[in-house]
């Protein structure tokens, strides 16, 4: 595993350096030489499956986008010779985007983290159904990630990622996140709000976001803030009361098996309550109980869920935790009662001797 990864980190470097290997004369082909075949409108190529490919690219193609001052081959460095006899190489972005370089592209490290990430790992491994920069960022029309319109933007990212994550996609659009975040809620979180951007693990990868037993923590960093809740008229109890529960004591204990919020909630199907198709919803929670403690019937999850044993609604649950706050007070202050009491006899004891 470990020589793969350094293979990989090998392979991106020498794409750092190729450039500078190629004579100067070939680097620099001017864009009116692409254009001459890219330039026109029809110009495109069938595939055996049938498939047509565009290969129409312009100057304009760049309009607009971060790369607009690049050239055809800035990107393309492998294309030497006219007419390029093979077809050329997937772009590698990290030929520029590297800490310390010289082209003008931010410095910053940040494609170390997808190298370690679960698709760089893919890539590493020759996986080619794992994304590239490209796959998520798009080729000629790479925007920032602050413009609406970016492939990578907070509402459009989710979509990007369905492009492979299909059956996930296609249930978190109708989740109440992805509701939220198709009508413009940037609070609501899209994909890389619970997996992060670049540094997205495999689930159940302990670095991961939503591993098991950090789950509560990745959804409390919403919903545990009454500053962003408020906002939609939700509580934030639900993060203590999970962390006062018997699952999240265990769950904080390192147990992967107890329930943490996405085993109630689920994952990318989250829907609010009173949804009929949520699984907390209180016909169908006996048998999302069930999941693991089979034979769960309506009795075993009646009540509340998220019990704050410190309100009297909470019922039974309250009057004992009050029971026992108070029988703990009574008796710490009857010993130390009695330590006081002891205390004085025996002075008064030493003083008789005297
Ligand atoms: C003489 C015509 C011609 C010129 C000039 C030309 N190309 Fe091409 N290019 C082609 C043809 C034909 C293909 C399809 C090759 C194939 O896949 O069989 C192609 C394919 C490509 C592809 C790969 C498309 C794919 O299938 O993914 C890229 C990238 C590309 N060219 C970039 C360039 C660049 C950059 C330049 C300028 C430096 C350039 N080309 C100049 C004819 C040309
Ligand atoms: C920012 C880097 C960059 C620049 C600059 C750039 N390209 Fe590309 N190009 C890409 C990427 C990325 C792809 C997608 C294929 C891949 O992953 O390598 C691509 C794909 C292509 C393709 C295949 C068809 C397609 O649209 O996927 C052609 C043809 C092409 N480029 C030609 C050009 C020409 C001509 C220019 C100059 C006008 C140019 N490129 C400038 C990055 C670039
Ligand atoms: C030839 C060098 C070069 C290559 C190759 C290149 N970039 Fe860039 N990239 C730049 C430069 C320079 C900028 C800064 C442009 C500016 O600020 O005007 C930039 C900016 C960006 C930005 C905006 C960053 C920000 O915070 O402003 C993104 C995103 C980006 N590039 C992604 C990519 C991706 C994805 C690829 C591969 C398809 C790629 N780049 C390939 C040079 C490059
Ligand atoms: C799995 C999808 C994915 C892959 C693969 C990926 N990125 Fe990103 N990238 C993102 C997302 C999402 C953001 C963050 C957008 C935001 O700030 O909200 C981002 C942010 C960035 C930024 C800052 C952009 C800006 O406008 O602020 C740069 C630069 C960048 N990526 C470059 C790269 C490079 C280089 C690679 C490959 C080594 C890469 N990315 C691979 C999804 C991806
Ligand atoms: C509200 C938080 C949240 C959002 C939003 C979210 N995920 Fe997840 N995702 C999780 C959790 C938690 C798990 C772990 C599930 C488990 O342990 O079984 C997970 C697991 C996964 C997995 C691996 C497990 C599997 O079922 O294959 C993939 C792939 C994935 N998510 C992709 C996505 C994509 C793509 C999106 C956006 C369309 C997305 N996620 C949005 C929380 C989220
Ligand atoms: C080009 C296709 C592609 C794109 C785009 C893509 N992924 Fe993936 N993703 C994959 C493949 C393939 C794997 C399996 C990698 C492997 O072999 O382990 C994967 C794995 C994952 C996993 C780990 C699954 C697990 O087992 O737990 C998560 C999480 C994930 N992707 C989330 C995302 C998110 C979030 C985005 C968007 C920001 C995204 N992916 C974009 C193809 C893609
Ligand atoms: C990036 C912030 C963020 C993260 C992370 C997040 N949520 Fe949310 N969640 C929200 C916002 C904002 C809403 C309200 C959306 C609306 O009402 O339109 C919401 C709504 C909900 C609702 C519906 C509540 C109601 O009363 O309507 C549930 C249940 C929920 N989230 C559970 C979870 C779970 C479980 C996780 C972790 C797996 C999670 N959320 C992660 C921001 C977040
Ligand atoms: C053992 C199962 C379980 C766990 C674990 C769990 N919940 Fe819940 N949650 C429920 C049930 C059932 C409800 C329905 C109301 C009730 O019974 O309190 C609920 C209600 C909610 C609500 C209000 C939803 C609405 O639609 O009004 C939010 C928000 C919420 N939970 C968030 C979380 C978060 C965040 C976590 C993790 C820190 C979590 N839950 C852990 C079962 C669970
Ligand atoms: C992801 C699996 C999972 C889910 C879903 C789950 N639990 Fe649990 N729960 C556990 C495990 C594991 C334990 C500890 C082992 C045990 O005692 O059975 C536990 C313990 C408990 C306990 C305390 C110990 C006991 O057995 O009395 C209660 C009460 C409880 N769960 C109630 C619920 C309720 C109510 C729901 C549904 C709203 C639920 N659980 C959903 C896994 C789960």
């Amino acid at each position: 595993m470990k020589w793969r990864f350094l293979c990989a980190v090998i392979a991106v470097l020498l794409g750092m350096c190729a450039p500078g290997a190629l004579p100067r004369a070939e680097a620099a082909i001017s864009l009116e030489k692409c254009t001459l075949c890219h330039g026109k409108p029809e110009f495109r190529k069938i595939l055996v499956d049938g498939k047509i490919r565009e290969l129409f690219v312009t100057a304009d193609s760049l309009k607009g986008s971060v790369h607009a001052k690049k050239t055809c081959v800035d990107c393309h460095f492998d294309i030497g010779e006219i007419p390029h006899r093979e077809r050329p190489r997937r772009i590698a972005c990290t030929h520029c985007h590297y800490k310390g370089n010289a082209e003008g592209a931010p410095q910053s490290d940040g494609y170390l983290a997808y190298i370690d990430s679960v698709h760089g790992k893919a890539i590493a491994r020759g996986n080619v159904k794992a994304p590239l920069c490209q796959d998520c960022h798009g080729s000629h029309a790479i925007l920032k990630a602050k413009n609406e319109e970016s492939a990578v933007s907070q509402k459009k990212v989710a979509e990007t990622c369905g492009h492979c994550h299909i059956e996930i996609y296609a249930q978190y659009k109708t989740s109440i996140h992805g509701v939220a975040v198709a009508k413009g809620i940037r609070e609501a979180p899209s994909c890389t709000g619970c997996h992060g951007e670049h540094k997205i693990y495999g689930h159940l990868d302990p670095k991961s976001t939503v591993y098991a037993t950090h789950v509560a923590e990745q959804c409390s960093t919403c919903h545990g803030s009454i500053s962003i809740m408020g906002k939609f008229g939700i509580e934030t109890e639900q993060v203590e009361t999970y962390k006062e529960s018997f699952h999240g004591v265990a769950s904080q204990f390192g147990s992967r098996t107890v329930a943490n919020c996405a085993s109630c909630h689920g994952t990318h199907d989250i829907r609010p309550q009173d949804d009929p198709l949520s699984s907390v919803n209180p016909k169908n929670v006996p048998e999302t109980c069930g999941k693991c403690h089979p034979g769960a019937n309506p009795n075993f999850a009646v009540g509340k869920m998220h019990i704050d044993a410190k309100k009297k609604e909470a019922g039974v649950v309250y009057y004992v935790a009050s029971f026992f706050k108070y029988l703990t007070i009574c008796t710490m202050l009857a010993l130390i009662v009695h330590i006081l009491l002891d205390m004085y006899g025996r002075t008064k004891r030493l003083r008789g001797e005297k």
